[in-house]
């Protein structure tokens, strides 16, 4: 299949006239599967009442049929139109955080989207991305917008068109490229359905905002747990992974420096992911930042270009720095240890 590719500035006035975006309106109409950037990370977007539409946007990133998709909204209406009901928590926190990178589980109305977009579930993940270039697509499509990032399943999510066009050239029919996204970890989940919302996955919005809406939050146990089985059913598969093992580190650069100096020894191209502060520090072959740790949400940006950068280098391991469990680096935190499937070596 020919990927169409279609370079928009996501700054003008009236996208929605613009032909790059009449045109890949027009193709998720047809029930074809197009990338579009959104303030998080790439979606790939399809149509989600069609079975069809969902089914291609599963095969194109070979994703497993039992991991629901995000439904992406442009207006209050369309959420009307897909849920059983509206629950005051989730009004306020649409109120605060609307649009942007916050996702909520809903009860769905049955028989108004796919039932491959919510892997049969009663209940429904909803979001309106805070993106002049997918909300002008999700207005001019006039459709709900199912959308998983735009990667293949496995590798990190894409926070640039070059990347989507990495993994999923020729597996779909258009990237629409907005430039680098903004927020790099993607939307935070909330369940919406008890008496108290519930953290499925940490994201681009914090616990400690979403605290000061609504009061009361909990996180799904699972998280901390990987014994348990989590509530949101992505959660449970590895991720974001590059092609070299990765090891989290928690220790100074001393102890992350000794680690790398024994595997070079044995003869092994090291890397090491670390931040601007630290990246004078280390001696090693490749060694890569990942934005700056006095700023958790730079770290977030850079989080997936740099996991993906190592890819290119051909490293034979890596070790990473972790960071404070605070914020935005929650988020970090839960995407790099499923990045690196290991348990974090304490030094
Ligand atoms: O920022 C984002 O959320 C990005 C952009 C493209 O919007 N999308 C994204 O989608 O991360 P995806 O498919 O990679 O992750 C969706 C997550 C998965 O963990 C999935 O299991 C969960 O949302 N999810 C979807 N529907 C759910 C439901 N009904 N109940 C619980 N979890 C659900
Ligand atoms: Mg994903």
């Amino acid at each position: 299949m020919l990927t169409k590719l279609w370079k928009v500035d996501k700054n003008v006035d009236n996208l929605i006239t613009y032909p790059q975006i009449r045109q890949a309106a027009t193709l998720l109409m047809e029930n074809h599967v197009v990338a579009l950037p959104t303030e998080t990370v790439y979606g790939l977007g399809g149509n989600a009442e069609s079975d069809d539409a969902v089914a291609k946007i599963f095969a194109a990133k070979g994703r497993p049929s039992d991991n629901p998709l995000i439904i992406h909204i442009a207006n209050q209406a369309q959420l009307a139109n897909i849920v059983r009901e509206i629950p005051e928590m989730a009004n306020q926190l649409m109120e605060a955080f609307w649009p942007g990178p916050l996702t909520l589980i809903f009860n769905k109305q049955d028989g108004k989207l796919s039932e491959k977009a919510t892997a049969g579930l009663s209940t429904v993940a909803v979001r309106m991305p805070d993106h002049p270039v997918a909300l002008a697509l999700i207005e001019a499509s006039g459709l709900p917008i199912a959308a998983p990032s735009a990667n293949l399943s496995g590798r990190p999510s894409p926070t640039t068109a070059g990347h989507v066009y990495d993994d999923l050239d020729g597996r779909i029919a258009g990237i629409v490229d907005g430039g680098p996204t903004g927020v790099g970890v993607e939307s935070t989940v909330v369940d919406c359905t008890g008496d108290v919302p519930v953290i499925l996955r940490p994201g681009g919005i914090t616990k400690e905002q979403l605290e000061a809406v609504v009061g009361e939050v909990s996180t799904d146990p699972a998280l901390a747990d990987p014994e348990q089985a989590p509530k949101s059913p992505g959660m449970k598969y590895r991720h974001y992974s590059p092609n070299a093992p990765l090891y989290l580190v928690d220790g100074e650069v001393e102890d992350i420096q000794q680690l790398v100096d024994e595997k070079r020894a044995e003869g092994l191209k090291v890397g090491v992911m670390t931040t601007e502060e630290n990246r004078e520090r280390y001696q090693a072959d490749v060694i890569y930042p990942c934005g700056r740790r006095a700023q958790l949400e730079s770290v977030a940006e850079a989080l997936y270009d740099t996991l993906r950068a190592f890819n290119e280098s051909n490293v034979d391991i890596i070790y990473g720095e972790i960071f404070p469990e605070t914020g935005v680096g929650v988020a970090v935190m839960n995407r790099l240890t499923k990045a690196s499937g290991y348990p974090i070596i304490r030094k």
